[in-house]
């Protein structure tokens, strides 16, 4: 099959590339990642595929409608998984007008075009043609304690400048298929951890701080609650979905997995007490609380059962194996992440109104 993924430098793209590509780079997919290199974008995250003779990265923008027709008209794509967005509630706090251009404009964008590449599709080629929006719990808004985990068809009701943006890209697909027939499936899955994550989401952020002894930021009391799951469990149902998903469905990705923000941190620092003891004592002793997140949603949580009957899917790797495997990983891989501290973002608090 020849697959489009966009933002496939990203975190969850580039683990969805790697799926595709196989260890082996085995021949069953060829695939075009198309990404803008944004700040959080990561050649490195291909670095295992750069090889292969199935793999194609072009640096374009999906709001550059021309460049995407001109790129779908020679690729011929059987699928286009659409991974590329503004991604951080914080930095959506401090400007939110990249997520407006980005996550909504570039979606519609994006959408006309491969629209136009579907509709000259013939044949059995036009039939199992697949459009995959890749988007977020977040659009569900917050959850109260207690109460049962987000299930299919939920009320949209996003609160951050970045849920909204996405819940917006969310509704275009459907229209989309609605009103044209593309045949879209829409995935909205919890948070996610592992390999290559931008330094600017929690855990990597935790981990980095504590092999550098210095405070670990916990917003609030550390009482806001996410649903966790290993990106390459996420990379998994998102090929489930492109293979038995149906056109017009959302499928709800999780691996029910909740878990208060103090508690994650309390887990990464005994993992890397454990990995790289520090003479010090405990990183427990760097956890550090903070000024709320504006507007923090309490709790996120999603039911996947219905996603996991319909694609034959589940989740694979446990919280606890996963954040043992993102512990080893970044503490081994200095060599990436210390260039991007330089260079792109220090570590310094986002989202804090003036
Ligand atoms: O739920 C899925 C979403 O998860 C994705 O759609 C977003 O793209 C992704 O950024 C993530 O959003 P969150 O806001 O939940 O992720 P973040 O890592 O920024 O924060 C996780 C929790 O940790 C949240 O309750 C805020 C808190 N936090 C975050 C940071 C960066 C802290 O307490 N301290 C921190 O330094």
């Amino acid at each position: 099959m020849k697959i489009v993924v966009t933002g496939g430098c990203g975190f969850i793209g580039s683990a969805l590339v790697r799926l595709l590509l196989g260890q082996e780079w085995s021949d069953a997919h060829r695939v075009l990642t198309i990404d803008r290199l944004s700040y959080a974008a990561s050649t490195e995250a291909l670095a295992d595929v750069a090889g292969s003779p199935n793999h194609a990265l072009a640096k374009i923008d999906i709001r550059s409608g021309e460049k995407i027709a001109g790129l779908l008209a020679s690729f011929t794509p059987d699928a286009v998984i659409h991974l590329a967005a503004e991604t951080h509630v914080d930095r959506s706090i401090d400007d939110p007008s990249p997520f407006i251009t980005h996550n909504i404009e570039g979606t519609f964008t994006l959408l006309e075009a491969v629209r136009r590449h579907w509709r000259a599709l013939s044949g059995e080629r036009r039939d199992r043609f697949r459009f995959i929006h890749v988007s977020t719990d977040e659009v569900f808004g917050a959850l109260a304690d207690g109460t049962p985990p987000f299930a299919p068809h939920a009320p949209y009701r996003p609160s951050s400048p970045y849920a909204a943006s996405k819940a917006a890209s969310d509704h275009l697909v459907r229209s989309w298929h609605h009103t044209y027939g593309l045949p879209a499936i829409v995935t909205n899955c919890t948070n996610n951890y592992g390999p290559f994550q931008f330094p600017e989401k929690l855990i990597p952020l935790t981990i980095i701080k504590a092999l550098a002894g210095e405070p670990i930021p916990i917003y609030g009391r550390g009482d806001n609650i996410r649903d966790w799951i290993h990106v390459e469990d996420h990379a998994r149902a998102l090929l489930a979905a492109l293979e038995r998903g149906h056109p017009g469905e959302t499928y709800l990705i999780g691996a029910r997995c909740e878990r208060d923000n103090l508690a994650v941190v309390e887990t990464i620092c005994a993992e890397l007490d454990r990995l790289v003891p520090d003479p010090a004592g405990s990183r427990r002793r760097l956890i550090t609380f903070v000024a709320d997140r504006p507007g923090h949603d309490f709790r996120y949580a999603l039911d996947p059962t219905s996603a996991c009957v319909a694609l034959d899917w589940s989740p694979r790797i446990t919280f606890e194996d996963g954040i043992r495997y993102t512990v080893a990983w970044y503490a081994g891989r200095r060599d990436w992440w210390e260039p991007i501290l330089r260079r792109r973002y220090d570590g310094h608090r986002l989202g804090i109104l003036a």
